[in-house]
């Protein structure tokens, strides 16, 4: 399935505790677990407090409740202490398009390698319930935004979990932009993308040796990985 934006908390990804100890705090409220939620007492018999299934990391059941609530509400719980995703976790990118193709030239660094290009198109419109201002108009600057890869076979793989994350919609997101101070306008979400061409004055150009490797890693805390890639 594709988004699932608007659903409740899942609950087979956590189970309650029943006995907290004193000395642990919730990683949302840094109460401590054994004390009430800052939002409030839990309406549920199961227990005030909670373990992630994954990484056993415990919150209050609502402050948990809140931290689901305030993203994109599209079914997966991300432990906000490891980043450990339970389900999948899905964005708020607005529509748009993507496209990618290849030019018969090198990226500074690899010679000999020809080049892919990943063309992001994004139109301003008026936010979604999921986003920070629902019913305000958002804003999109610079687009199309187009990224460069080698297309080598790490190359290739990226775009592969490009194309994943995109349609996941996390590649881009709504907020504030570092770079303008603009608010309400369409930002990169930190999967970083190599937007100039043939040298690197801005900082986003190659050679940088450790940037597939680094976009590996921010991909992944989007939760695209290569398991991705095998089972789909
Ligand atoms: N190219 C690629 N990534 C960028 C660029 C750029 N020129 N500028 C910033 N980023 C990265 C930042 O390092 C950060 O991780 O995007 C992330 C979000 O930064 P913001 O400034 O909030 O994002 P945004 O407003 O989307 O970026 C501004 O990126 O592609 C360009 O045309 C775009 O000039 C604009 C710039
Ligand atoms: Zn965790």
């Amino acid at each position: 399935s594709k988004g699932k934006s608007g659903a409740d908390m899942p609950h087979q990804y956590f189970k309650a505790v029943l006995k907290p100890s004193d000395a642990e705090d919730c990683c949302i409220c840094c109460e401590k677990l054994n004390s009430e939620s800052d939002y409030g007492k839990s309406n549920h018999a199961e227990g005030e407090v909670v373990s992630l299934s994954l990484c056993a990391h415990m919150f209050h059941r609502q402050c948990l409740r809140a931290m689901y609530d305030s993203g994109p509400k599209d079914g997966s719980l991300q432990c906000p202490n490891c980043k450990k995703i339970h389900g999948f976790k899905h964005g708020i990118c607005p529509a748009g398009e993507m496209h990618f193709w290849t030019i018969p030239e090198s990226l500074p660094g690899y010679d000999g390698c020809c080049t892919i290009c990943v063309k992001y198109f994004i139109r301003p419109g008026t936010q979604g319930h999921e986003h920070p201002n629902p019913g305000r108009k958002f804003s999109a600057r610079g687009f199309p935004r187009i990224g460069y890869l080698p297309d080598n076979e790490k190359g290739r793989k990226i775009l592969q979990l490009f194309t994943i994350a995109w349609q996941r919609r996390v590649m881009f997101t709504i907020g504030s932009s570092s770079t303008t101070g603009e608010t309400d306008t369409v930002t990169w979400n930190e999967i970083h993308h190599k937007t100039e061409f043939g040298s690197n004055e801005s900082g986003h150009g190659y050679p940088d040796p450790n940037y597939l490797d680094n976009v590996l890693l921010e991909l992944a805390i989007q939760g695209v990985t290569e398991d991705d890639l095998t089972s789909t």
